[in-house]
């Protein structure tokens, strides 16, 4: 395995990602471990990120020197690279011109780490930095340089303690050639081998599953999303019935969305699911509720006593399946620091405890194109695997104002049209999340010789890569007017039809 030590990048995922990709399992670990925990995990190779910091300010982030010297090769990115520099007795210094964007990069020394790329002795990379090597430590060796950066990439030319820096950064997709470098890294010179697929992953973690749950019985909360879709089919192909879905419906679904829960889980893969219906204690525990945060805790206290009354049905339960994320997990640890509460989500992250469960999460490694990659290679099919996500408190937080049952059929109409066209655009998969949100206004409109006053209903449609930042989805303007004269002709109640023009930050994806 590939060791990433994470300086608070924003590309640190990218590194251990584009890692993975060339079938070599690679970990984040925040860069404030000690070496001793380091060295337990017995890495091939370590990665140094970037990082916003400058080597040479107070609190500036490090390791401990002696990493440099236990034999393990060492890739040094950015950040890394002026840490290496600076630990080593080189010197790093404020560059005068911040070097950022693309630049052209002249290999000096082909082969090695630069083998098989720049044809011509030069690749185009992708620079982000203020600070510079002045000077290399003793016994390195410049290997590559640009325009601006004299020494662009460096190595220690010591066959036993190998160190490899880049001034650039190889893993993001402006530096083309960046994915084949990384692989000589952890190929050629790390000596790793392409082991690591998806199918290797899911009969490891089939077998442990088997082996932490011995007999006992296990439970998994199912939405339905692609997340604990996967987890729980993964976990089923370990243990069969010793494992027992439970899917709330809470009302707040959309059209059909129950159904096809039931027709792949229960149907196709034999799973014992039990369907609850709580559509009723749901809507009369939300009657006249407005306020988003309530309606969210309202929602979520709800689905924790529904799941526990179901569970204390079956004996013998030992341990919660959950479909935990690698992302959660480095979030969790990670340099940064915590971050406020925007909104209450909806997660049955509190049930463990309350529960006296153990948790199975066996997707606590994966990132989530690889989790979709293990759902492919489980038989799940493609309408889970690329299901966009979809909130916990469900349209209770896309009815703006107070939930009721009219309110409920208006808006499951408009987002069935809203995904209908989104789907026939051929636009599913590369949007992050299209649907529609109802306002808790009236406007004006007129219909054949008539006044009308109606509802007014919004479309969301935003791209992104992980939810946590997200651009509004320049979708064509034929797609946004088929949609808009199918709601407001098909969808009883609603005159007008509004376009969400607003990106995350500042606005959030949700209106709630
Ligand atoms: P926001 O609205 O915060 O949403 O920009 C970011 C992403 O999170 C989803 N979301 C939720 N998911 N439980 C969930 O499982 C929740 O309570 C919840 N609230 C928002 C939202 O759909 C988007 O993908």
């Amino acid at each position: 395995r590939i060791l990433v030590l994470d300086f608070g990048s924003q590309y640190t995922q990218l590194i251990a990602r584009r890692i993975r990709e060339a079938e070599v399992y690679s970990q984040i670990l925040p860069c404030t471990v000690p070496l001793a925990t380091i060295l337990a995990y017995r890495p091939q190779g370590i990665v140094l990120s970037g990082g916003p910091s400058s080597v040479y300010e107070k609190k500036a982030p490090t390791v401990q020197k002696e990493l440099f010297d236990q034999g393990i090769p060492i890739l040094g990115i950015c950040y890394g690279m002026q840490l290496v520099t600076h630990l080593s007795g080189g010197e790093v210094a404020r560059s005068k011109h911040r070097e950022f964007g693309r630049a052209d990069l002249m290999i000096d020394d082909p082969g090695g780490l630069f083998r098989g790329i720049g044809g011509d002795g030069a690749t185009t990379v992708w620079m982000s930095h203020g600070d510079r090597i002045e000077r290399m430590p003793p016994g390195f060796r410049s290997i590559a340089h640009t325009d601006n950066s004299p020494i662009a990439a460096m190595k220690r030319e010591d066959a036993t303690r190998r160190i490899y820096c880049l001034q650039f950064h190889p893993e993001v997709a402006h530096t083309p050639e960046g994915a084949t470098l990384l692989r000589n890294f952890v190929y050629d010179i790390c000596g790793c081998k392409p082991t690591w697929t998806m199918r290797s992953y899911a009969d490891s973690a089939v077998e442990d599953i088997r082996r932490q749950v011995g007999t006992s019985r296990v439970i998994c909360a199912l939405s339905g999303g692609v997340d604990s879709s996967v987890a729980a089919a993964l976990t089923h192909r370990a243990i069969g019935d010793q494992l027992t879905c439970i899917f709330v419906d809470n009302g707040l679904l959309r059209t059909g969305e129950r159904d096809q829960v039931q027709k792949t889980f229960a149907s196709q893969l034999h799973l014992d699911l039990r369907i609850l219906d709580r559509t009723k204690p749901f809507l009369a525990a939300l009657k006249n509720v407005t306020d988003p945060e309530r309606k969210r805790k309202i929602i979520g206290r709800l689905f924790i006593k529904s799941f526990e009354a179901e569970s204390k049905k079956l004996k013998n339960i030992k341990y919660l399946v959950q479909g935990t994320l690698y992302p959660d997990v480095i979030e969790s640890v990670s340099f940064k620091g915590p971050s406020a509460t925007i909104k209450t989500h909806h997660n049955v992250g509190g049930l463990p405890a309350r529960m006296r469960l153990k948790l199975i999460e066996p997707l606590r490694e994966l990132f989530k194109d690889e989790v979709r990659v293990l759902g492919k290679e489980l038989g799940l099919p493609d309408e889970i695997i690329w299901r966009q996500p979809f909130p916990g408190p469900g349209l209770a937080i896309r009815i703006l104002g107070s939930v009721t049952k009219e309110r409920l059929m208006i808006l499951r109409g408009a987002e069935t049209i809203v995904d209908q066209e989104i789907r026939s655009a051929g636009l599913y998969r590369e949007i992050w999340q299209a649907f529609a949100v109802l306002l808790p206004i009236r406007t004006v409109g007129v219909m054949g010789d008539q006044r009308t006053y109606e509802h007014v209903v919004a479309i969301r449609a935003v791209t992104s890569l992980d939810g946590m930042t997200a651009d509004w989805a320049k979708i064509p303007n034929e797609v946004l007017g088929r949609m808009s004269n199918r709601i407001i002709n098909e969808v009883k109640g609603v005159n007008r039809v509004v376009y969400d023009i607003s990106s995350k930050p500042p606005s959030t994806i949700e209106w709630e």
